[in-house]
């Protein structure tokens, strides 16, 4: 290896050393086989379910089959199912992808639809490009990275957050409806209608008073840290009462949301009756829909200017047919409605765990010592566990045989360090009920000892840093 590599490796090797040490390295590790899945975005279990695979393999043979005919009337060359030859501006459009697109924006009520390769691509390509110079994007706090990244490559002159899920009202600062209880958090920032009202105040942009400039608003349909819901009716209202000229831009992610709410999995945007009223939905195939992939909907001229302009489109292969058909297959199980029994167990899950781990906290007591579970009802199979020992207690769990992982800062705000609960629609009651009895033999097991520390702590005046984490060394802080 060349001195200058070995100069680079070091320096890259020092910057790893410096992330470990924080507690923060990322490592690759792989789904524990003999564990139940209560960890994947995988909600309804489409990827495992038996009669959509069969559909896909029917398809698949019948394209393979059609590729060979093709060859025997000396039509050219087989059909390919591998790759698809190039970007879509070149040789990887087919009609097949303009089919599932115009599927797809009449199953989710929109006026067109345009596939990417992955959400994060939709986010970048739709951020990245449409935003002019001079324009605004105002954003959740906890907005994904990929509208971040997004946000990065686009042009526009202002990116401002607004406290998470706060829309308007008398508190401000207030991020996620603290106090109702659900896991408030005190947010630096201020609620979207403040931000938008500063915009298009007099001391705001004369540019965004007057409709010159304008304003994308950026929210997800259903967050995947917290396991919220935005308040969509709530932003629409803001937008046009902040910004009565009209500028106001309302993009929805649902990579998260698509298949889990509305009839027949539509998204929240349907679920609510505004798909008039907001601008762009980027929706991702990753998650409940059980394949991978994205599609921005939006209208025919968004769809032009995207194709025109949007980097992560043009400048990439497009989706082979493997992942068309994919897609395909489940867009014909949703539309069939044979999902909706799938979600009505989903909806049953999310209620009985809630209640299930609400009764450790009670039973338990460990206060905000162990475990924190939101007293609001879940309204999402995303539930998230708070401790401040999230590696323990996701060890433990995988330990018993179920998959949770340990969601840490950076990823979530300091002090809201969690195990992410996920349930799916292939989940049982019993599985449930197995997980439950883990986590509270965890919190059993040490709790008390946690106590003692906290007691001895105090007693010696330890800062707000060490306390309580001398029992559950592995979660420690490293400073
Ligand atoms: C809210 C949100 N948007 C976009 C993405 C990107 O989705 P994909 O995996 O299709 O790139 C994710 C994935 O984690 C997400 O959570």
């Amino acid at each position: 290896m060349p001195g200058t590599n070995r100069q680079l490796d070091g320096a890259l090797a020092a910057l790893l050393a410096r992330r470990e040490s924080h507690g923060k390295l990322r490592r690759l590790t792989k789904p524990l086989a003999h564990c139940v899945d209560f960890s994947s975005n995988g909600y309804l279990s489409l990827s495992t379910n038996l009669e959509i695979q069969e559909q896909l393999l029917a398809r698949l043979q019948a394209r393979v089959a059609a590729g060979a005919a093709d060859i025997d009337r000396a039509a050219g060359s087989r059909a390919s199912i591998l790759g698809s030859g190039g970007s879509r501006l070149l040789d990887g459009n087919s009609s097949f992808a303009e089919e599932i697109e115009a599927r797809i924006a009449a199953f989710h009520r929109s006026e067109t639809a345009l596939l990417f390769t992955s959400a994060y691509d939709a986010n970048t390509g739709l951020l990245g490009s449409v935003p002019q110079p001079g324009d605004v994007i105002v954003y959740d706090e906890l907005i994904h990275a990929s509208v971040h990244d997004g946000m990065r490559m686009s042009r526009a002159g202002r990116k401002i957050p607004f406290a998470h899920n706060s829309v308007s009202g008398s508190r401000p600062g207030a991020g996620a409806e603290a106090g109702d209880g659900r896991l408030g958090r005190q947010s630096e920032n201020k609620n979207l209608e403040h931000v938008l009202g500063q915009l298009s105040g007099r001391e705001g942009s004369e540019d965004v008073r007057s409709g010159k400039a304008n304003v994308f608003v950026c929210v997800e349909g259903l967050y995947s840290m917290d396991g919220d819901v935005v308040h969509l009716q709530k932003v629409v209202d803001a937008v046009d009462r902040c910004l009565p000229s009209g500028n106001g831009y309302i993009i929805v992610d649902e990579a998260h949301s698509v298949g889990v709410f509305g009839d027949d999995g539509r998204g929240l945007v349907c679920k609510s009756g505004l798909e008039d009223r907001i601008w762009a939905r980027v929706l991702g195939f990753g998650k409940a829909i059980g394949c991978s992939g994205g599609v921005v909907l939006c209208s025919s001229t968004v769809r032009s200017y995207l194709i025109n302009y949007a980097r992560s489109l043009i400048y990439t292969t497009s989706m082979p047919f493997t992942s068309l058909a994919s897609i395909e297959v489940v867009y014909d199980y949703l539309v069939s409605g044979r999902s909706k029994p799938l979600r009505e167990h989903l909806e049953e899950l999310i209620h009985y765990t809630h209640c299930q781990l609400r009764a450790i906290c009670a039973r338990q007591r460990p206060g905000q010592l162990m475990i924190r579970v939101q007293e609001a009802p879940a309204v999402s199979p995303i539930i998230p566990v708070l401790t401040p020992y999230p590696r323990a207690l996701a060890e433990h769990c995988q330990r018993s045989g179920f998959m949770v992982r340990p969601i840490v800062a950076p990823t979530v705000p300091a002090g809201s360090e969690r195990i992410r609960v996920c349930v799916h629609s292939g989940n049982t009651i019993e599985q449930v009920d197995g997980l439950c009895k883990a986590i509270e033999a965890w919190v059993r097991q040490n709790h008390g000892a946690v106590e003692r520390d906290e007691r001895r702590d105090k007693s010696k005046g330890l800062g707000e840093v060490t306390k309580t984490h001398n029992v559950l060394s592995q979660d420690r802080p490293r400073l």
